[in-house]
């Protein structure tokens, strides 16, 4: 999208590749919005670091840099040795994996990667063919957000109040976003609408980034904190929910998203208001059995017991707020059940979650 610092406009992708460098390019997620910074990872291990701790995050946008990290890590190899470079991108695959368990994203865009690089006879053609297939991920993430855009704008209607958790925005993808992009494209149609973020503690991604997007994109926004949606909806002043989803299961319908969702979709459904969560098809996990399953990232309680910001003298600084001898509990995802969504918005159309399996096909699902 584009980005506007210092009066300069110019489009940025969250993801990118520097094939000269060998450098996966991301957007420092940790300083917006009070800076806009691009930060180069020189070697894979930089890079799982990056997903590790937040320089870049959201499902989408972490699953193009564990592709071009992956990619990264397999050109860094020397010699001819398909044995050694098999055992290497092994080890690759599993850093990348490891930093970050609930988004399938990642997996699905590594797994996708190795498949390609498979059909390559030497290390050479497997390591182009693995960039090749990054750069592919990063060209789907980026169409299927166009297509969802297309899709979910016929929900917005002018005047309508949306509500969105956490930031599903293009800062979560490589661009345009998935539960930011009927909005933006019901901008693009001339609807004046008006958005509530969810401040999503405890990271604040909803406060920071959703907020620092839809700034940027002129579109009319006020944060909220969590605990407000339920005052706004008994009042009236909500009409539409769409949230994003880190693993939204094929099999059964359910969504897992960051901690909070599954809250407002209790209190959508209770106050009859459409729930919609939006996604690209490297969301859907086509195997797992039960939401149970999802492996739900616990972070560092830190997070809980205090927040980030920048002083007046513009210094980003952590303060306590919490207890001092307190502890805390973060989970940072949770999962939501089918029957409290309205829709799943896919670049494919809009489906009840129920229906994702019998559509599997269309879908994108293989054997
Ligand atoms: O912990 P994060 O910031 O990586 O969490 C991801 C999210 O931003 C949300 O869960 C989002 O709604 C879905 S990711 C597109």
């Amino acid at each position: 999208m584009n980005v506007t610092v210092r009066s300069r406009t110019r489009h940025f992708r969250t993801v990118a590749f520097d094939a000269e460098r060998n450098a996966v390019l991301l957007i420092e997620q940790r300083l917006l919005p009070h800076e806009f910074k691009v930060i180069a990872t020189r070697d894979f291990r930089e890079t799982a670091r990056a997903i590790r701790e937040m320089i870049v995050r959201g499902a989408g946008a972490i699953g193009a840099t564990a592709a071009y990290g992956l990619a990264q890590g397999a050109r860094a190899f020397r010699g001819r040795d398909m044995k050694r470079f098999e055992r290497h991108v092994e080890v690759v695959y599993q850093t990348l994996k490891a930093a970050r368990p609930t988004a399938v994203d990642p997996v699905n865009a590594m797994n996708d990667a190795r498949a390609t690089m498979s059909a390559g006879e030497t290390v050479e053609e497997q390591q182009a063919l693995a960039l090749a297939a990054a750069e592919e991920f990063a060209r789907h993430d980026v169409e299927h957000c166009e297509a969802i855009g297309r899709h979910g704008a016929k929900l917005i209607r002018p005047g309508m109040k949306v509500l969105t958790h956490c930031n599903a925005g293009w800062l979560a993808f490589v661009d345009i976003g998935t539960a930011t992009a009927p909005m933006y494209a019901a901008q693009a149609l001339g609807r004046k609408f008006h958005v509530y973020c969810d401040e999503t503690r405890p990271r604040s991604q909803g406060a920071t980034l959703t907020a620092w997007e839809l700034a940027q994109q002129k579109i009319s926004h006020q944060i909220i904190a969590d605990n407000a949606a339920g005052h706004l909806m008994q009042r009236g002043q909500i009409d539409l929910v769409i949230v994003g989803s880190d693993r939204t299961l094929g099999r059964t319908g359910e969504v897992a998203n960051k901690i909070g969702t599954y809250t407002k979709a209790v209190l959508a459904k209770r106050h009859g208001i459409p729930f919609y969560v939006a996604i690209p098809l490297s969301t859907i996990d086509w195997t797992m059995k039960s939401g149970f399953d999802i492996p739900i990232e616990e972070r560092h309680e830190s997070e809980v017991l205090g927040a980030w910001g920048v002083t007046a003298k513009g210094k980003r600084e952590y303060v306590r707020v919490a207890n001092p001898g307190s502890g805390a509990f973060n989970a940072g995802f949770d999962v939501t059940p089918a029957e409290l969504i309205t829709g799943i918005i896919t670049p494919a159309g809009i489906f009840k979650p129920r229906e994702l399996w019998a559509k599997r096909r269309s879908l994108g699902y293989v054997l």
